[in-house]
């Protein structure tokens, strides 16, 4: 039985209860992080905990305790499981209360936690690359917020794999903005572009990663709009997430990308992002002045 982290107490995940007044249940009002562990250290842990109190602040809600403590709790919840490499789930709801749509006053939030290992992508999708279908953007104005709020994009990730392919690259207003659950990034002209920050989208963690390695390894980059033509003249597609990390797309719309095959620049970035996260293991989680 996995061990969850629920209100202040660690308990194994059956023992677990929340009331369903938790307006999380009722109402999907709360917010969320997903982590990845690599070798049993919590990869880029003080980026998501800024993103998590800016979602906190975005939904107004005031974070439940300090990072030190989020971060303390999250430590022992990995160590508590034996896979070097997991994946945290962290969520804070407002609170049980009665039903109503206005913010109750003086509720506790409920903060919940949960480590699941984490399956590295098969050897197979990174030969071959996923599928990915193009559908309207459905959501609210406010995707900058790592909100519990998720049906529209489980909406649009069931779509996708209805179509037969991995993930939904989200398209408003004639412009790209990102996966139902991943950033987008594609490779034009020999750039490397992707969207630029806005409540369009979720700031991810990877994609802030992945501008920095290209940046430390003059890798050509620009943040920018991308149009829906943009997206089909690319030479590549990449969708990025913690738990995926950069998966090249082969396939869109039903059409080859680039040869059909992952293209040069993500292999060439796969490897340094691998590379990253051998040295985080190793202890060192920036980049040597050397590097
Ligand atoms: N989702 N955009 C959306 C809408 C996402 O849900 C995610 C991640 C990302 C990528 O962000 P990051 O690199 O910080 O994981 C972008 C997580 C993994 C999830 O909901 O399970």
């Amino acid at each position: 039985m996995r061990t969850v982290f629920l209100n202040g107490e660690f308990m194994p995940a059956d023992r677990a209860r929340i009331s369903p007044l938790d307006r999380g249940f009722i109402f999907g009002d709360g917010v969320y992080e997903v982590i990845p562990v690599y070798g049993g250290r919590l990869f880029r842990l003080a980026e998501h905990l800024e993103r998590l109190k800016h979602s906190l602040a975005g939904v107004r809600m005031t974070p439940p305790c300090a990072d030190e403590r989020l971060a303390a709790i999250l430590t022992e919840l990995v160590a508590r499981h034996d896979e070097p490499d997991q994946s945290v789930y962290l969520q804070i709801t407002r609170g049980v209360a009665p039903r109503d749509h206005a913010f109750p006053r003086d509720t506790a939030p409920t903060v919940f936690a949960m480590s699941n290992p984490l399956l590295p992508v098969s050897a197979e999708i990174h030969e071959r690359g996923v599928a990915a279908v193009t559908l309207d953007d459905i959501r609210w104005e406010y995707c900058h917020l790592k909100t519990t709020s998720l049906l529209p994009n489980v909406l649009l990730r069931q779509q996708a794999i209805d179509a037969g392919a991995a993930e939904a690259i989200l398209v408003r207003r004639g412009e790209v903005s990102e996966g139902a659950a991943s950033n987008l990034f594609i490779v034009l002209d020999g750039i490397l572009i992707t969207p630029p920050k806005g409540p369009r989208l979720l700031p991810g963690i990877t994609r802030d990663l992945i501008l920095e390695i290209a940046q430390h390894h003059a890798i050509r980059y620009r943040e920018a709009a991308v149009t829906p033509s943009d997206l089909r003249r690319a030479q590549e597609v990449w969708l990025t997430s913690s738990t995926r990390e950069i998966l090249p797309v082969t396939r869109l719309d039903g059409q080859a990308v680039g040869g059909g095959r992952p293209g040069a620049l993500w292999t060439r970035m796969i490897r340094l992002y691998q590379d990253y996260k051998r040295a985080f293991k190793g202890g060192n989680e920036r980049f040597r002045e050397s590097g």
